[in-house]
């Protein structure tokens, strides 16, 4: 760790706090909400001083950080660690945390009590679940115990084995399963829906029949707002992008490049230059110079 100065805290937050209440209103007005994924403190503070109105600790680290091959994998503990981290930059957005695989599919008690904790000891200030009629009752019960929910419908990755990672959605009977998803978690009390590769008349659709605010992956410019995974964004990820991804920088070249300089710099003898050393004081440097060089150690 270098001995970089840590940049000053703001004294205060000069936009206002991003609740459910200001997504609620966003849909009300028709003015997009923004949404990305961050996963450490560096992205999180970029991503919120850039204004972003949600930032979720999506799962996908599992993939985009952790080099796993799906989100299957990520446990709680990974998640905890990684939402303090993230809390840690966040000032002004809403900040959702996504319920791992498992963490929230054997009892309601358990995805209370682990949603609890996203709250408690993260600093979340709501969780995100998969499924959408089948979740319904826990998204209620969860709601009940105080904590806010996102809902997720469409492709679900947790859903990989059943249902692959395809575009969801494409028949008459899938549409009206997703508009009924929708309308399921709307009533039991989530505060907006992530919708996740749809084809962009269904996400229109389903977007018109809510009241809640539909924020889309892949499912068209209709939805109330859209979001993105940031390592995406910026090509970090290594992989082939989504048809869903507009790459707004390329990240891995741009850090390719910087390590490729450095250690041609070390090799070649420019890092560090003079300027990038300490020195002694005067005196010292002038004792140093007539001392008896020290004798090298032999091996
Ligand atoms: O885990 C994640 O990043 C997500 C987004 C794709 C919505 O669920």
């Amino acid at each position: 760790m270098s001995l970089i100065q840590l940049p000053a805290r703001e004294a205060s937050s000069p936009a206002p706090k991003v609740t459910a209440q200001t997504l609620l209103d966003r849909k009300q007005a028709h003015q997009p909400i923004t949404a990305l994924t961050a996963y450490d403190y560096p992205t999180a503070r970029i991503v919120d001083q850039a204004g972003v109105d949600v930032i979720l600790v999506g799962d996908s680290l599992g993939m985009a950080v952790l080099g796993y091959d799906s989100t299957l994998p990520v446990t709680m503990e990974e998640m905890l660690h990684h939402t303090r981290a993230v809390r840690r930059g966040v000032r002004r957005a809403l900040l959702v945390a996504d319920m791992p695989f498992g963490s929230y599919h054997a009892s309601n008690e358990q995805a209370i009590g682990n949603a609890t904790r996203f709250i408690k000891e993260a600093g979340a200030e709501a969780v995100k679940i998969e499924g959408g009629r089948n979740r319904a009752a826990l998204v209620a019960a969860i709601t009940q115990a105080e904590i806010a929910v996102v809902g997720h419908i469409g492709l679900t990755p947790q859903s990989v084995h059943r249902l692959g990672y395809r575009v969801q959605g494409k028949t008459a009977d899938a549409i009206d399963g997703l508009i009924a998803d929708a309308q399921a978690l709307e009533a039991a009390g989530a505060i907006a829906i992530v919708l996740e590769c749809i084809p962009r008349e269904v996400g229109g659709q389903i977007t018109s029949a809510l009241a809640i605010p539909t924020i889309g992956i892949g499912a068209g410019p209709e939805c109330d707002g859209q979001i993105l995974v940031f390592h995406d964004l910026v090509n970090l990820t290594g992989a082939q992008p989504a048809k869903f991804v507009r790459r707004y920088a390329d990240a891995s070249a741009l850090f390719a490049e910087a390590v490729q300089h450095y250690a041609s710099d070390v090799r070649g003898g420019a890092f560090p230059a003079d300027a990038e050393s300490y020195h002694l004081p005067g005196e010292a440097s002038a004792e140093l110079l007539q001392s008896e060089p020290i004798k090298r150690s032999q091996r």
